[in-house]
């Protein structure tokens, strides 16, 4: 498959995780940024809030992007703009819609097909970014572990065939980059129209948000352009969250 020709790409077999395994090397790398890591497998695969990504020998597309983002402003906007570019890749090779769950994930059928992981240094005037990315290709239902079963769902699983995952890779390298492309231009605007018609919450519904140890309870207005998720609460009062586990509230 045919990767950007400005990308440098490394192919493992297996790793602990390729978001560590560019922040390990990333002296040695950071000449050859923008960068692409990716791996049959990952022993310690990595999800937010110190969470396992479950990582078996190629059942799963497992990435991660290292590059230097040019404005700092732009950081918030990060996860949004990788989540654009997997629902896009995986709209464009299954045919399916595929949703945008604020911040981090990417559904299909109201279950999780994808994760992101991003992670950023600041050092004096650069921000060394990585972008992980965590895709369910060709599990069966019967692979996940049980307590993801009802929770997750793969390409295979929706399309009822299997994937060829370094086509997927390929494609959401080219995709990724023409966003993060008008990210550094400043097309926030667009970014943003583009996450609110692709999220899965839609407007007036009822959401909690779990954020450390409170929970906030509010009517889903919309993304904001800073990348925040605006709610509404009981007393009409407009709430900004910037993370957090968000579910529909009952
Ligand atoms: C989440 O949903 O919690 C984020 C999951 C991110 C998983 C990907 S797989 C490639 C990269 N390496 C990791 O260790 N994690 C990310």
């Amino acid at each position: 498959m045919i990767y950007p020709d400005f990308l440098s790409v490394l192919k493992l077999d297996v790793c602990d995780s390729t978001n560590n395994y560019i922040k390990d090397h990333h002296e040695d790398f950071r000449h050859r940024f923008p960068l692409l890591v990716t791996s049959r497998r990952q022993t310690r695969g990595r999800g937010r809030e110190n969470r396992q990504w479950f990582s078996p020998d190629q059942l799963g597309l497992y990435s991660s992007f290292g590059y230097f983002l040019k404005n700092r402003g732009n950081l918030n906007l990060l996860s949004l703009t990788a989540g654009i570019a997997i629902a896009d890749t995986l709209a464009k090779i299954v045919g399916e819609s595929f949703k945008i769950k604020w911040p981090n994930d990417v559904l299909a059928q109201g279950k999780k097909t994808a994760g992101i992981l991003t992670e950023t240094v600041i050092s004096d005037d650069r921000i060394f970014c990585i972008s992980g990315m965590g895709i369910n290709v060709n599990h069966r239902q019967g692979d996940f572990p049980e307590e993801l079963r009802s929770q997750a769902v793969s390409l295979r699983m929706i399309a009822g065939r299997e994937f060829d995952i370094d086509t997927v890779n390929a494609t959401l390298a080219h995709i990724f980059f023409k966003w993060l492309g008008r990210l550094e231009m400043g097309q926030n605007r667009t970014i943003i129209r583009r996450v609110n018609r692709l999220s899965h919450f839609v407007r007036g519904e009822t959401v909690r948000i779990r954020e450390g140890r409170g929970t906030v309870k509010g009517v889903f207005e919309r993304i904001a352009p800073d990348g925040g998720i605006v709610l509404t609460d009981h007393q009409g009062n407009r709430i900004t969250c910037y993370s957090g586990e968000i579910q529909l509230s009952y």
